[in-house]
């Protein structure tokens, strides 16, 4: 076991917080501070273990700030309570890598960092499709091997997403914004799938589609699919935005990915285990028309076996939250959370997270997941 080297801020701050990565920016430094934090940054790129994690925290810890790349798990939330911890966040809006009831029992309110990551993620996601679907890695890949050898009819012809069909999986914040932007700037048809209806987003297409009309455009058009299959069957581009949990791993499996259309284009920037990463290497192969663009792995950072020599997919290192703008956002929300939460604020109604962002925050806890288990709202 290593001990990672460790970035004191505020020596003499009475509450013990430690954070298991550096984070970007200097607000959420501030907020801790004002709350009267001592903080302990591990400075290394290394993903902590659960043992380092637990080092860290040591005997004597008020709270927590992890990453989405480690395990907060029963024995890590025990250890934080042993500590006298009574707060931790994740540095992420996903939280598949807390297990949020062992943090309920052991009272440990756990907050994450939506709000900020909207756009952002749904950009990276518009940027994959429009890569998938024309060829640009693949092209520059061969311009700078000096291939091109001029202008010719047949180079690299790709797909032509203008009026097509755009599968929406999970219509959420992300899958929300990621539908706008093909809708509005591509005029896509919007199919989409989620447990409950989205009827912000479907008046939007709607009065967009009406809009449209108005102007002798045909009108685009938006249905909620009754099951994934006619989703899958419809769309010339999927998307997925979903929460991964026992019920969508491998959401796209196999069996799912026959029912696509040849050349249609999946994209991942939801959690790599929502694909089952060999099938789709088994598909791409067997598919040469069909392109995927994916941002999440199914064992990060590892990638199946195949899959980087394949020219129909588009890969990126899970970066669908990396603009400065975002990655300071979720910080301050993460030091918010942990800053309210240790000053006994309460928790803020879902909303703007805007104002948590700079200067002095609201006396509220942004974001905090099992609010309601904890009795906190
Ligand atoms: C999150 O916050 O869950 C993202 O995956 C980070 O990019």
């Amino acid at each position: 076991m290593n001990t990672p080297s460790l970035q004191i801020v505020n020596p003499t701050g009475h509450l013990r917080v430690v954070v298991t990565k550096p984070l970007p920016g200097t607000h959420w430094l501030d907020v801790l501070i004002a709350a009267g934090c001592r903080v302990e940054i591990a400075t290394g790129d290394d993903i902590l273990s659960g043992d380092e994690i637990i080092a860290l925290i040591g005997d004597h810890c008020h709270a927590a700030i992890g990453q989405l790349t480690e395990s907060w798990n029963a024995e890590l939330f025990a250890a934080l309570k042993h500590a006298g911890g009574r707060a931790y966040s994740n540095y992420a809006v996903g939280y598949n890598n807390i297990d949020l009831p062992a943090a309920s029992a052991c009272g440990i309110p756990v907050g994450n960092t939506p709000g900020v990551l909207t756009e952002t993620t749904a950009e990276i996601a518009v940027a994959l499709t429009f890569s998938a679907a024309r060829r640009i890695v693949e092209a520059d890949r061969f311009m700078r091997g000096g291939q091109f050898k001029g202008w010719l009819p047949g180079l690299f012809l790709g797909n032509l997403l203008h009026g097509k069909t755009v599968g929406v999986i999970g219509a959420g914040r992300i899958g929300e914004a990621y539908a706008r932007m093909m809708v509005e700037g591509h005029k896509m048809n919007l199919v989409y799938f989620d447990l409950r209806p989205n009827i912000p987003l479907e008046e939007f297409v709607q009065a967009y589609g009406a809009f449209l009309t108005t102007r002798g455009e045909p009108a685009v058009t938006c249905r909620r699919a009754e099951t994934l299959a006619c989703l899958l069957e419809e769309a010339d581009v999927v998307s997925l935005h979903t929460l991964l949990d026992a019920g969508t791993r491998h959401l796209i499996n196999a069996e799912r990915l026959a029912l696509m259309k040849p050349d249609a284009i999946l994209i991942n920037t939801s959690r790599g285990p929502v694909v089952d990463e060999v099938a789709l290497v088994a598909h791409c192969r067997s598919h040469p028309e069909f392109r995927a663009g994916l941002d999440v792995f199914e064992n990060e950072p590892a990638m199946a076996h195949g899959l980087a020599d394949l020219d129909n997919v588009v890969i990126v290192p899970h970066i669908a939250s990396a603009t400065k703008w975002t990655r300071e956002g979720m910080a301050s929300l993460a030091a918010c959370n942990v800053a309210a939460t240790l000053r006994g604020y309460p928790v803020a109604a879902v909303g703007d997270v805007r104002p948590f962002l700079a200067g002095t925050p609201p006396q509220a806890a942004p974001s905090i997941l099992n609010a309601h288990e904890l009795g906190l709202a």
